[in-house]
């Protein structure tokens, strides 16, 4: 990517972040199985120094706080001011003492070789600039035969909760082409791609766990349309090239795909991520 690319990308991130702070709760619900699968993976423990690369409004980061406890640490990490901003005055108020932030790209750690015991990254890893680069640099921080960890989403076709939507609007707005390779929620949806990159950087014993799931909330069709169209740039960008009059149009169309995932005030849509991780070889 390249610098000017990269900074748009940030820029976007920080807009982000006021909505991903607005939704915390619900995010924080509705992804909690892939922070869960995460801890799993990489065998996160009481007393452990952790890792985490592109904690965004504050996950995987506060839940790990409680998992390791006082006598461990968590190093929370975002190139993204906003983000760190919102994580932090989170914790704050949860009064965790044991998190510290640090402003910072993945594939640019501002931290010594073997800092730490894990490293993990939910739903960050498809937005890093150079993955294998990322990879590399977490390995370097992380102790011999500790764990890296990544979760990010499985394909488009299983996972409705995005699909449902981008599907209509892209019928109404004009999309370029996709770069596989680009930073995008389905970079790695690819099962072997993201694995392949782990192997490339380095590490040994890599694995990818299919995990299938259900993203489910106490939340009505409109609430979900509105946490949706908010919280993505990508979607954002899209609706703002709408014509007005197109706008209820799209939504009604939506409102009729999704109906089947909205039941007595519950929202619950099938989703699928892949946890890949591997550990770093003793030299
Ligand atoms: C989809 S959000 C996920 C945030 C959080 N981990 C979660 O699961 O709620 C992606 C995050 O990746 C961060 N990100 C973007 N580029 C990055 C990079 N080069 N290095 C590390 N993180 C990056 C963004 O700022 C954003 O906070």
């Amino acid at each position: 990517m390249i610098p000017e690319e990269q900074n748009k990308a940030l820029d976007a991130w920080q807009i982000s972040a006021r909505y991903w702070d607005k939704y915390r709760v619900l995010i924080a619900q509705m992804f909690a199985p892939l922070t869960a699968g995460l801890v799993e993976e990489a065998r996160i423990g009481i007393g452990q120094k952790v890792l985490d690369i592109g904690g965004g409004s504050g996950e995987p980061s506060l839940t790990i706080s409680c998992i390791v406890g006082p006598i461990g640490e968590v190093t929370y990490t975002d190139p993204v001011t906003g983000m760190v901003e919102i994580a932090q005055a989170e914790a704050g108020k949860r009064g965790l003492t044991n998190i510290h932030f640090r402003q910072c790209s993945a594939d640019e750690l501002p931290f010594a070789d073997r800092t730490f015991d894990v490293a993990v990254g939910r739903l960050s890893a498809m937005f890093f600039v150079d993955p294998v680069t990322a990879v590399r640099e977490a390995l370097r921080v992380i102790l011999e035969n500790g764990y890296v960890s990544f979760v990010v989403w499985g394909p488009k076709e299983a996972n409705p909760f995005f699909s449902t939507v981008t599907d209509v609007i892209d019928r109404f707005v004009e999309s370029p082409l996709e770069d596989p390779d680009a930073p995008d929620a389905f970079r790695f949806a690819v099962p072997g791609k993201l694995a392949g990159i782990l192997a490339n950087a380095g590490a040994k014993n890599v694995i990818e766990r299919r995990l299938n799931f259900q993203i489910k909330a106490e939340i009505s069709f409109e609430q979900f349309w509105q946490l949706r169209t908010e919280m993505s740039e990508t979607l954002r960008t899209k609706m703002a090239g709408l014509a007005p009059a197109e706008l209820p149009i799209i939504k009604q169309v939506v409102a009729d795909a999704a109906r089947r995932y909205f039941e007595s005030g519950t929202m619950s849509f099938p989703a699928e991520a892949l946890i890949v991780s591997g550990r770093k070889p003793a030299t």
